[in-house]
């Protein structure tokens, strides 16, 4: 029998590790948490209350007015979450939202926060969970660790369709623009940066369909399970 594992997926924004872990997560029968999605809730959280995100002391002291879940929605296969009860699930891809969330994701009190129900949930393993720091802060332990990677170009105009989609008016010189400055804010602040080590293996998807990436990634799963 295969053991259950924690799989950590890192990377940019826009790499397409939701995809990859959501599409594991089904194949393997595990948990998917989308840890993104969590500072997202918390910047709606403030930007609802009229919390600014430069006050850092406030933000820190109205945490506990947060309180956040994952659902599974059978309807849409996926799991949802809520904010105080509420399904913000698309609500926080919102570009409102995305201006603010690679700021809110410096507070080290914010991370601490997160960082704590994140380790929660991977208590008794079986779970994907990507973002920036899953690998290196949240399970250090991990059993497999995936940093994913595409150029610049392919990742703006995925992350575009997507919010064309969804009904945006976006250009894609906004979203492109987006993206650079998100992963300049995540790769360099000093809380937990995105970065890795050897213990990821590396997926370039610039030239990798859905399926190829998952093939590759068990085969991973398998040497390590
Ligand atoms: O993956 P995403 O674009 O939804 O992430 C939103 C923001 O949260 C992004 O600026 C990076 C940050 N983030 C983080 O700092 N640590 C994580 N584990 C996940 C996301």
């Amino acid at each position: 029998m295969t053991k259950k594992i924690n799989i950590a997926i890192d990377g940019y924004s826009s790499c397409g590790k939701g995809t990859l872990a959501k599409s594991l997560a089904k194949k393997l029968n595990y948990i998917f948490i989308d840890s993104g999605s969590m500072y997202r809730a918390v910047a709606l959280y403030l930007l609802e209350n009229d919390i600014p995100v430069s006050d850092v002391e406030r933000v820190g002291s109205e945490l506990k007015g947060i309180e956040l879940d994952f659902k599974f929605n059978a309807q849409s296969d996926q799991f949802e979450i809520h904010l105080n009860q509420r399904n913000v699930s698309k609500r926080i891809r919102e570009m409102d939202v995305a201006g603010i969330v690679s700021h809110v994701a410096k507070i080290s009190e914010v991370r601490r926060f997160l960082v704590k129900m994140q380790q929660e949930i991977g208590k008794d393993k079986g779970v994907v969970m990507d973002g920036r720091d899953i690998g290196t802060v949240v399970f250090p332990e991990a059993e497999l660790k995936i940093f994913m990677t595409a150029s610049v170009e392919i990742r703006a105009e995925r992350r575009y369709k997507e919010l064309v989609q969804a009904g945006s008016d976006i250009t894609l010189e906004e979203v492109a623009e987006n993206l650079s400055n998100r992963d300049q804010i995540d790769s360099q602040r000093d809380d937990s940066p995105l970065t890795m080590n050897d213990d990821y293996r590396i997926l370039d998807n610039s030239d990798l369909n859905q399926e190829e990436q998952l093939a590759l990634a068990l085969t991973w799963v398998e040497a390590v399970s």
